[in-house]
C-alpha cells in the first residue's frame, strides 16, 4: 500500500476531527493509500506535542512553513482558522503538496480565486472539508434527486442554529474566540454556518442566480482578548437571505448565534413536485422523505434510518440498523479523496467548488449592506 504522508496545520477541534479520519480510513475502507500522520503543526510546541502523542503524529512544527518546506510531506491539511487558509495553501500549492482545507476556502472570494489559481496552475489535488455532503443521509438526497425522484424543485429551505453567543460579556478574539473577529473569519455566521447550508445546496440543487439577505450584530461591542479592550464586534451574529436558483426554485436560508436551545440545529426541506425531502443534523442518520405518487390510504412522511448496507457509505460500518455519527462524515470525505487521487477524478468539493460557495456569501454580505438583490457571480 502507498503512504500518504499528512502535515495538519492546527490541532482544535478540526485538528481532531481530521486526524480521527485519517487513522481510521484505512481500517473501514480498502484502499491504495494509507494517510500517515506525519507532522501536527501548531504554534504553541508543548500543545502541538501534547496533541501529537494523544493522536499519534511522528513529529511537529511550529510554523506552517517548516512544514510545507518538509519532503517527507505529501499532503498540507488546513485545520486552522480562515484567515490562513490561503497563505498556506498558496504556499503549499507552489510547493506541490497536496491541499485539504477548511471551510470556508477563504475570507472572501477573491482571496479563494487566488487559492484555486494556484492549485489549479500546480496542478494539485486540492479539497474543502465541507463534511455534510458526506453524511449518509445526506448523500441519500443527493442520489434522490439526482434519479428526479423529486421532479421539478420549487423550494429549498435552511437554517444553521446555535446559541452560544447570546451572553454580552463572552469576550471575541484569540483562541477559541476567532470566530467573532471578521479579521480572523472573514464574516460570521455567513463564512461559518451559511456556507456550510450554501455548499449543500448549490450541490443538491445547482447553482444560485441572485440574494437578498439581511444582517444583524446584536451585541455591538466586546471586549477584545487580544488587546484587552472593549471594541466595536466586526460580525454578523445572524444572516438570513432569499434565494433564486438557476432551476427557478426559491430558497430562504438563516443562519444565528442567538436561537436559544439549539446548539447546531442544521436543517434543510426540498419541495419538488413529486416528492419532499428534508434532514436535521441532530437526527443526522435519518432522512424524511414524502412520495407524492405512493397510494393514497398509505401516503405520508416515511423517516429512512439510514444504515441499510445500499446505503452510501453503510457497507463499510456494521451491520443494518446501527448507525454512525457526525465524525464518520470526515472518515468518507478522506476515503473519497483517496478515492479520487486513484481514479483520476477528483473528489469533490474541489477548491473551485469552495469558491462558488465564497461566490455565494459574498453576494449575501454585499446584498445585506445595500438592501438590494445582489447577482451571485459563477
Ligand atoms: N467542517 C466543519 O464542520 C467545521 C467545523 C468547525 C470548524 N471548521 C473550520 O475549521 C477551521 C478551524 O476551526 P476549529 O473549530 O478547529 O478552530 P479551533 O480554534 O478549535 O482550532 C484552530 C487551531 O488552529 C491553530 N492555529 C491558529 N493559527 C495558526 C497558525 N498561524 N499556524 C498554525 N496553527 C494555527 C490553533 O492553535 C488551533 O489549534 C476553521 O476554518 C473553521 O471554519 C469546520
Amino acid at each position: 500500500m502507498k503512504k500518504l504522508n499528512i502535515g495538519m496545520v492546527g490541532y482544535g477541534f478540526m485538528g481532531r476531527a481530521h486526524a480521527n479520519a485519517f487513522r481510521k480510513v484505512g481500517n473501514f475502507f480498502n484502499l491504495d493509500y494509507q494517510p500517515v500522520l506525519k507532522a501536527a503543526c501548531g504554534r504553541d510546541a508543548a500543545k502541538a506535542k501534547e496533541f501529537a502523542a494523544q493522536w499519534g503524529f511522528e513529529s511537529i512544527e511550529t510554523d506552517w512553513r517548516m512544514l510545507i518546506a518538509r519532503d517527507d510531506i505529501d499532503v498540507i491539511d488546513i485545520a486552522a482558522p480562515n484567515d490562513v487558509h490561503a497563505p498556506i495553501a498558496i504556499a503549499a500549492a507552489k510547493a506541490g503538496k497536496m491541499v485539504l482545507c477548511e471551510k470556508p476556502l477563504a475570507l472572501n472570494a477573491a482571496e479563494a480565486l487566488k487559492m484555486v489559481a494556484a492549485v489549479e496552475k500546480a496542478k494539485v489535488p486540492n479539497m474543502v472539508w465541507y463534511n455534510y455532503r458526506r453524511v449518509p443521509a445526506v448523500m441519500l438526497a443527493k442520489q434522490l434527486i439526482d434519479e428526479g425522484k423529486l421532479g421539478r424543485i420549487f423550494h429549498y429551505r435552511a437554517k444553521f442554529l446555535q446559541d452560544w453567543t447570546i451572553s454580552s460579556d463572552l469576550p471575541q478574539g484569540g483562541a477559541g474566540l476567532w470566530r467573532l473577529d471578521a479579521k480572523v473569519a472573514g464574516s460570521g455566521v455567513t463564512g461559518d454556518l451559511l456556507a456550510h447550508c450554501i455548499d449543500t445546496a448549490l450541490w443538491l440543487n445547482g447553482p444560485m442566480d441572485k440574494v437578498t439577505a439581511t444582517t444583524e450584530t446584536f451585541i455591538k461591542e466586546r471586549k477584545h482578548n487580544l488587546t484587552g479592550k472593549v471594541e466595536a464586534v466586526s460580525i454578523d451574529d445572524a444572516s438570513l437571505f432569499l434565494a433564486r436558483f438557476a432551476n427557478g426554485s426559491l430558497a430562504n436560508f438563516e443562519a444565528t448565534r442567538y436561537a436559544r436551545g439549539h446548539k447546531a440545529l442544521y436543517t434543510f426541506e426540498i419541495n419538488g413536485e413529486h416528492a419532499s425531502i428534508s434532514w436535521d443534523l441532530h437526527d443526522l442518520h435519518r432522512l424524511q422523505y414524502f412520495e407524492h405518487r405512493d397510494e393514497g390510504r398509505v401516503r405520508g412522511w416515511r423517516s429512512i434510518h439510514v444504515t441499510d448496507s445500499d446505503h452510501p457509505y453503510m457497507d463499510k460500518w456494521w451491520v443494518p440498523g446501527l448507525q454512525i455519527g457526525y465524525e464518520h462524515s470526515f472518515v468518507h470525505q478522506v476515503a473519497d479523496f483517496i478515492q479520487g487521487l486513484q481514479s483520476g477524478t477528483p473528489a469533490a468539493p474541489t477548491f473551485r467548488d469552495g469558491l462558488a460557495t465564497d461566490y455565494v456569501t459574498d453576494a449575501v454580505l454585499k446584498s445585506a449592506r445595500s438592501g438590494r438583490w445582489e447577482t451571485v457571480k459563477r
